[in-house]
């Protein structure tokens, strides 16, 4: 991947770059610094870490959820003895969860995927959908879903520990372009579209292999983050930025879960939500 021209423009000694992944998988080192905590809830990105850690998980008595990209992963979810699974649709913010392909051509809308989901498994479905306010959360709920997590619409509460440059363009009009890219970690990854992705991506099969991508980018993150550019940080959200609000996450939360009762009121009882089943 060219960035050299990059490191110059910016004055960055691409030599000070340090070796080594930015993040690790989950190992019996993070379940030990875990387990002190006993989380009631674990939630895994990327498929599931191996058995004997997954056991090991379940033995202090978490739920364990995981997401899943397609109707294929879920069953694989299910098989593996999850609480619930998370269905991520195409327009989420942050890293796809894909694991069983690495085929972007294969990755499923919201709308196609959320009820698919819901037919092929016995378990919870919670729908990660690129929702914005109460009317989604009740469009998933329509779909069967039994919840939803969101990520961007929380991105500009002030419990968020989201960047000023990322606020910036959470704010701005740049929201409304996203693409999945790999250019920040080495995984594909939903963010507003910046300099770096037009120039060098969004997609590029020599970007280094997740997680590395991040420790080649970093000098050139920070300095440009420091001169107050967010051209090369990966700007993570999802295609509807348009419920990002400054306001205390618990409002929001409020607000979002309003939606709960109007769902449960208004579904047909055939399609029910799964929460409100019987
Ligand atoms: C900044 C950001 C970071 C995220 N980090 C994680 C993560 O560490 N693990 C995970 O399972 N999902 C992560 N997600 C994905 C969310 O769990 C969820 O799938 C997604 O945010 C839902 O779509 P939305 O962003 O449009 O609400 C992240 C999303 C964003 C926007």
């Amino acid at each position: 991947m060219r960035k050299s021209p990059y490191f110059r423009e910016f004055g960055i000694d691409a030599s000070a770059i340090p070796a080594g992944p930015g993040r690790v998988p989950f190992s019996a080192a993070a379940a030990e610094v875990l387990e002190e905590f006993q989380p009631a809830v674990v939630s895994f990105h990327f498929g599931l870490p191996a058995p004997e850690l997954l056991e090991r998980v379940r033995r202090w008595g978490a739920k364990i959820l995981s997401s899943a990209t397609t109707v294929d992963e879920a069953l694989w979810l299910e098989a593996r003895g999850v609480d619930a699974v998370i269905a991520q649709g195409l327009e989420a913010g942050g890293h796809r969860g894909h694991f069983l392909s690495e085929d972007l051509g294969m990755q499923v809308g919201t709308f196609a995927l959320v009820p698919q989901i819901v037919r092929a498994v016995k378990i919870p479905v919670i729908a990660a959908v690129g929702i914005a306010d109460a009317k989604g959360v009740a469009a998933a709920m329509a779909l069967g879903a039994a919840g939803v997590q969101i990520g961007t619409a929380y991105m500009l509460c002030a419990e968020a520990t989201t960047s000023a440059v990322h606020r910036a363009a959470l704010k701005s009009d740049a929201a409304r372009v996203t693409a999945l890219t790999n250019l920040f970690t080495g995984r594909p990854a939903r963010g507003i579209v910046n300099r770096l992705m037009r120039e060098l991506g969004p997609i590029n099969p020599a970007a280094p292999a997740f997680p590395l991508a991040t420790a080649a980018i970093a000098p050139l993150r920070a300095q440009a983050e420091s001169l107050g550019s967010g051209e090369f940080s990966p700007l993570w959200a999802g295609q509807n930025a348009s419920g990002c609000k400054e306001v205390p996450a618990s409002l929001l939360t409020r607000e979002l879960a309003g939606a709960l009762e109007y769902a449960l009121q208004h579904c047909d009882p055939g399609e029910a939500p799964q929460a409100a089943r019987p």
